[in-house]
């Protein structure tokens, strides 16, 4: 059932293979592994410390772990210099943010009635500009390092999904970010700036600044973060609210909805649909044994679906009560990103809302991304009579 719920024929709607899933919140599954799908039982595995974010097989650690992947005490020190430098630079973005939806949205008004690919027009650019603003990514650079990013997520989805030529591409793109980010902090140490990456090489703190290696490392996690995962909570945003025109009609006038509209779309149709771990000791659960050693999947987004916790789960409903979803992690790899996706897809959804008039999808459901982890549209074509 697992296997079945990541073929790319079930992109577009996972969920009922979910829901059967649930049914057993922990299990393990054939390849030895385990799986974990009810919300009770992901949240305490993210929480217990008899666990490592470690999820690679032994042939495919890398020189240098990200702190995505690391333990305490070294992730808390990694994480403690990235959060130091990145949550001050998000402040106070929200009116930069606004200006960039109001510049991407312009570029369509020439077109009476007109059609805008949600994805390639708004969802992908707007983070995509803004991550790499933060970093010190220079513009002209956004685009090579975009396909970079396409082929490195694909690396995230379970190897037996991908096929040899993703693979041999996966690792071609591996050797590129590395020549691509030794030269951005190389022309940083000649030119130096403000940026967040300036900031991190230039770290005050009783740890110091990061060695190459793991200033590399970082920044590789933060631009493929914020390149591949807003475009999917604006997208999966945006197709629930032309799926439900009464909430869309409600956005444009009530701009206070955008808040629990987002969070909502995080635990229905969450970007990020799974992680990993492995156990570090054995551990008693939902009246089973994880064994030492064991690598463990996290189904987030069933665990979001899930009838124990929430009510009508497979409803979109905004207005729905203490949604504590899953879907920005949870414990100390809880997002570090989240304020400013959440900041982006308020924004950007609320603006579709108002400045489009009579939109409807052309295609239900729409193209997706063979991405299964990473999962969202690969183009969202919306029509419409106006850009007001
Ligand atoms: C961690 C989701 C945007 C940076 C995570 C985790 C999830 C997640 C589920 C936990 C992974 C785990 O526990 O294994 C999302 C979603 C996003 C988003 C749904 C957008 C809608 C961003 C952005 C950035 C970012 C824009 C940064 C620029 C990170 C980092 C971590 C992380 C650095 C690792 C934190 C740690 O290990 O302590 N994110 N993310 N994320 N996210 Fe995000």
């Amino acid at each position: 059932m697992f296997a079945h719920a990541l073929r790319h024929e079930n992109r577009a709607n996972p969920y009922p293979a979910y829901e059967r899933l649930l049914q057993q919140p922990v299990v393990q599954m054939a390849d030895g592994s385990w799986l974990a799908t009810g919300h009770r039982e992901i949240s305490l595995l993210l929480r217990d410390p008899r666990i490592s974010a470690d999820r690679l097989n032994p042939q495919q650690q890398p020189i240098r772990k990200s702190l995505l992947l690391e333990d305490p005490p070294r992730h808390d020190q990694l994480r403690h210099a990235v959060t130091q430098q990145f949550i001050p630079r998000i402040m106070g973005m929200r009116d930069h943010i606004d200006t960039l939806v109001t510049e991407l949205l312009d570029a369509h008004t020439s077109e009476q009635p007109g059609e805008l690919d949600v994805v390639a027009d708004l969802a992908y650019p707007l983070p995509v500009t803004v991550i790499c603003e933060l970093l010190g990514v220079p513009r002209e650079d956004e685009r090579l390092f975009g396909s970079l990013a396409r082929r490195l997520t694909r690396g995230l989805d379970p190897v037996d999904t991908q096929t040899e030529e993703e693979i041999h591409q996966l690792q071609q793109a591996r050797t590129e970010l590395v020549e691509y980010l030794e030269g951005l902090i190389a022309r940083h140490n000649a030119e130096g700036g403000s940026d967040l990456l300036a900031g991190l090489m230039n770290d005050q703190s009783p740890d110091g600044p990061m060695d190459a290696i793991d200033l590399r490392v970082t920044l590789g996690l933060l631009l493929i973060a914020g390149h591949e995962t807003t475009v999917n909570l604006i997208a999966n945003g945006t197709l629930a609210l032309l799926r439900h025109p009464g909430l869309l009609a409600r956005l444009r006038t009530d701009p206070d909805l955008a808040t629990p509209l987002v969070e909502e779309v995080l635990r229905y149709d969450p970007p990020v649909q799974m992680s990993g771990r492995s156990a570090l000791a054995d551990i008693d659960i939902a009246g089973t044994t994880i064994p030492k050693g064991a690598r463990i999947r996290l189904l987030l987004a069933a665990g979001n679906r899930d009838p124990r916790r929430f009510a009508d789960p497979d409803q979109f409903l905004p207005d729905r009560a203490d949604n504590a979803h899953l879907g920005f992690g949870g414990g100390i790899h809880y997002c570090i990103g989240a304020t400013l996706a959440r900041a982006e897809a308020q924004i950007a959804l609320t603006a579709l809302a108002r400045r489009l008039d009579s939109p409807h999808l052309a295609a239900d459901p729409p193209p997706y991304r063979e991405n299964a982890i990473l999962r969202g549209p690969e183009r969202l074509p919306v029509t419409f009579e106006r850009l007001l």
